[in-house]
């Protein structure tokens, strides 16, 4: 099997917003089908405000692990660890025991902030807004990341903003 890529999956305002009051500030059914389609079966690893932010149930068809330092959620296809170090060897190894080659890390902020320096692969919907908010994204470093693919997707009617879908690689050290 090949190496499993860590890959991060992310919508964020031109200002590096990417929530508000602990949800999104925004309707983006497009990208919300695009986060399925590249999530689809894989495990995904979110921080417990973000897990609540959806409603603290499981999305269809992906295993979850959970980060928490206190809360200990457990619910069919549903675990928690208590460091992201632990949700990267636990979502590792669900990935290796479902056959799929990406572990997902969908979030929130804190998260996200810690699992930069290890991704290896960033699907980034930049959203043409700026846009209030209290939780954000932190800069993508170009010497670090090299951008491989790039697609407008003008608004949809169930969309607030245009967007533009990337994709980013890490550059090999
Ligand atoms: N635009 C997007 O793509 C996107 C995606 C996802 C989420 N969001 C938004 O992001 C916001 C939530 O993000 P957030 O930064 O507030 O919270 P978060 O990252 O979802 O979760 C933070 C929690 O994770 C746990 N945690 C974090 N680091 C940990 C570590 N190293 N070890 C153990 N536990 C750890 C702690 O849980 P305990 O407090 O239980 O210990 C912490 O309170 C919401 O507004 C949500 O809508 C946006």
């Amino acid at each position: 099997m090949a190496k499993i890529d860590i890959v991060i999956i992310v919508a964020a305002a031109r200002n590096g917003v990417i929530g508000r009051d602990g949800d999104m500030p925004w309707k983006l059914s497009t990208d919300l089908k695009r986060f399925k389609a590249l999530s689809m079966g894989k495990p995904l690893i979110m921080g417990r405000k973000t897990f609540e932010s959806v409603g603290s149930k499981p999305l269809p068809g992906r295993p979850h692990v959970i980060v928490s330092r206190n809360s200990k959620i457990e619910m069919p296809g549903v675990e928690t660890v208590r460091s992201l170090e632990d949700a990267l060897s636990r979502g590792r190894a669900l990935a290796k025991s479902a056959g799929v080659d990406e572990v997902c890390v969908v979030g929130g902020g804190e998260i996200y902030r810690q699992a930069l320096p290890l991704a290896d692969v960033l699907h980034v919907t930049h959203v043409e807004t700026e846009i209030e908010g209290d939780t954000h994204f932190p800069a993508i470093d170009p010497a670090v990341f090299e951008l491989v693919e790039e697609t407008r997707v003008p608004a949809g009617e169930k969309d607030n903003y245009a967007t533009c879908y990337a994709v980013y690689r890490r550059i090999p050290a």
